[in-house]
């Protein structure tokens, strides 16, 4: 069971706020532009599969088009993606074009067999002295293939203001596509309600690192933040507050589908979260009727779990789930719809059990598979469900073999190990934010694990992916989502997209210390790990 320690959390707050202003201004790159020569081709992050460097290399200039077909609406959506990085800190035009021509930078989507090969996601950048091709079978691979070709690039191509080139790409090839088809970040904006345009800027951090999925949770204890109409209140007044007792907030429908459009913009499925049945004080405080002795609680602003449960036994509880899948299904064009079912401390086994055969069909009735926390695995996971592993290193045995025998009979699995993949567990003693429940999360013991065989016992073709998870009993600000995620989420990212003969924390480090300029350039307030060698600050 979680513990929480919510003590040092103001103090942390406070501490952690005057630290960002510090270090966004003072790492502000004064470094001189790529004399030295341009990034290393594939030195980037996640490692490419294939890199074979050669040639002079493209140079961006004043002059160069970004080419794109006629008639290709995602070519010219991810052109003008690209041109909107570049225009900022180049200063210059790069018109996205239609017109034939030679040189330049080339987007295109093709199904030509070499990219066929690299899948759905796959790409292909080319890069020689007159062009730079960046060539995918589909938009999403195109999209990944822009992000590889942005941190080729110095990291004073971030800035919103012109800066000093040289804007060159190192000359070769680099085939890419990922080793996982599942890259995920989860975004607890419970326990804080995070508005769109903080959500907004985590997806933009995501898509930098080709992750593939945002798991929204959205319904807790302390807040249920997306209106549903049916049951208006669950969003007006169980959406009212939040850990700490501010005034917490909720999504409308429209901004919802807005969130859900700019994640698909930028290479992400929206994966939505309805914490069942535990985890639900929100809604019984707002609705009388879901509770068993028909009596609303208070709303909670505290941060213990395991204390709720919607009332297994009432027929108003399945209408109440019915309507709520029913609505979220609606808003949700990805596959998935995921109903929680950790730390239900509150029910008992049987209910749970109970509780569960009866929501699974609702789902699939609304044309959505399955996810759930792994307890689910401890019920009977519907055909193609899939569970999210959050243990760690003192889970016992018998719940692991739940989770493997799961698998065995063709669960598929997402891996987000507590100690390895929890971006809100603290770096080290001194961290201000974070929780301490499943140990320390130093940047090495993020990275260092291995997901196709770290289940021992789990066939590898269960493990779907990985995905970081972000609690926020203890954040409330985007530059605290920056400070827990940063550096970690990339290397669960490397985890999810490179493949395993890439993976070497020597190598990896070194990598990850070079994204360090790029974060200053962004204004993305990382913890500056002792482990990591970043770049000396000038
Ligand atoms: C969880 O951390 N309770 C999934």
């Amino acid at each position: 069971m979680r513990q929480h320690h919510r003590t040092a959390c103001v103090i942390g707050s406070l501490l952690l706020i005057a630290a960002a202003g510090t270090s966004s201004s003072a790492a502000t790159p004064t470094k001189a532009p790529d004399r030295a020569g341009p990034t290393p081709l594939g030195q980037i992050v996640p490692a490419p599969m294939k890199v074979e460097p050669g040639g002079a290399g493209f140079e961006i200039t004043a002059k160069t088009p970004i080419r794109v077909g006629s008639g290709n609406p995602d070519e010219r959506r991810l052109g003008e993606y690209l041109a909107g990085i570049l225009r900022p800190s180049t200063g210059y035009r790069l018109p996205v074009t239609d017109r034939e021509g030679k040189g330049g930078i080339r987007l295109r989507i093709s199904a030509e067999p070499e990219n066929k090969v690299l899948g759905g996601e796959g790409y292909r950048v080319i890069s020689t002295r007159g062009s730079l091709t960046i060539t995918s079978w589909s938009s999403t691979g195109l999209l990944h293939g822009v992000q590889t070709v942005r941190q080729q690039l110095p990291a004073a191509v971030e800035k919103k203001t012109p800066q000093r080139g040289p804007w060159r790409v190192a000359g070769g090839t680099i085939k890419d596509m990922p080793r996982y088809a599942y890259r995920g970040a989860m975004l607890d904006v419970s326990r804080h309600f995070f508005p769109v345009e903080h959500v907004k800027r985590y997806i933009d951090q995501l898509a930098l690192y080709k992750m593939n999925k945002l798991h929204l949770h959205l319904s807790d204890d302390q807040g249920w933040r997306i209106a549903i109409d049916s049951w208006p209140r669950l969003a007006t007044y169980g959406g009212s507050t939040q850990v700490g007792g501010g005034p917490g907030g909720h999504y409308t429908k429209d901004q919802y589908k807005d969130i859900v459009a700019y994640a698909a913009s930028r290479g992400l499925q929206v994966i939505p979260e309805i914490d069942m049945p535990g985890h639900t004080n929100a809604a019984l405080a707002s609705y009388a009727e879901l509770n068993c002795n028909g009596v609303a609680p208070p709303l909670y602003t505290g941060t213990n779990v395991g204390f709720s449960s919607l009332c297994v036994n009432k027929d108003v509880t399945y209408k109440f789930v019915d309507d709520v899948v029913r609505e979220l299904a609606a808003l949700t064009p990805g596959g998935s719809v995921h109903i929680g079912g950790d730390e239900a401390h509150s029910t008992s086994h049987e209910d749970f059990v109970t509780f569960m055969g009866k929501v699974q069909p609702v789902v699939a009735k609304y044309g959505k598979t399955v996810m759930g926390w792994h307890q689910l695995a401890g019920a009977k996971p519907a055909k193609d469900a899939v569970v999210q592993y959050w243990g760690y290193d003192r889970t016992g045995q018998a719940e692991r073999d739940q989770v493997v025998n799961a698998a065995k009979q063709g669960t598929k699995l997402v891996l987000s190990p507590a100690d390895r993949a929890y971006l809100d567990m603290k770096y080290d003693k001194d961290t201000p934010l974070g929780l301490t429940w499943a140990g320390y999360v130093e940047v090495q013991r993020a990275y260092d694990w291995d997901p196709g065989t770290y289940l021992q016992g789990a066939p590898a073709d269960s493990v779907l992916g990985v995905e970081a998870p972000l609690w926020t009993e203890t954040l409330s600000t985007p530059a605290h989502l920056d400070y827990m995620a940063f550096p970690r989420l990339p290397g669960i990212a490397e985890l999810g997209w490179s493949p395993a003969a890439t993976h070497d924390w020597g190598a990896y480090k070194g990598r990850l210390a070079g994204q360090a300029p790029r974060w200053d350039a962004l204004g993305i307030n990382y913890y500056k790990s002792p482990q990591v060698p970043w770049p000396a600050e000038r």
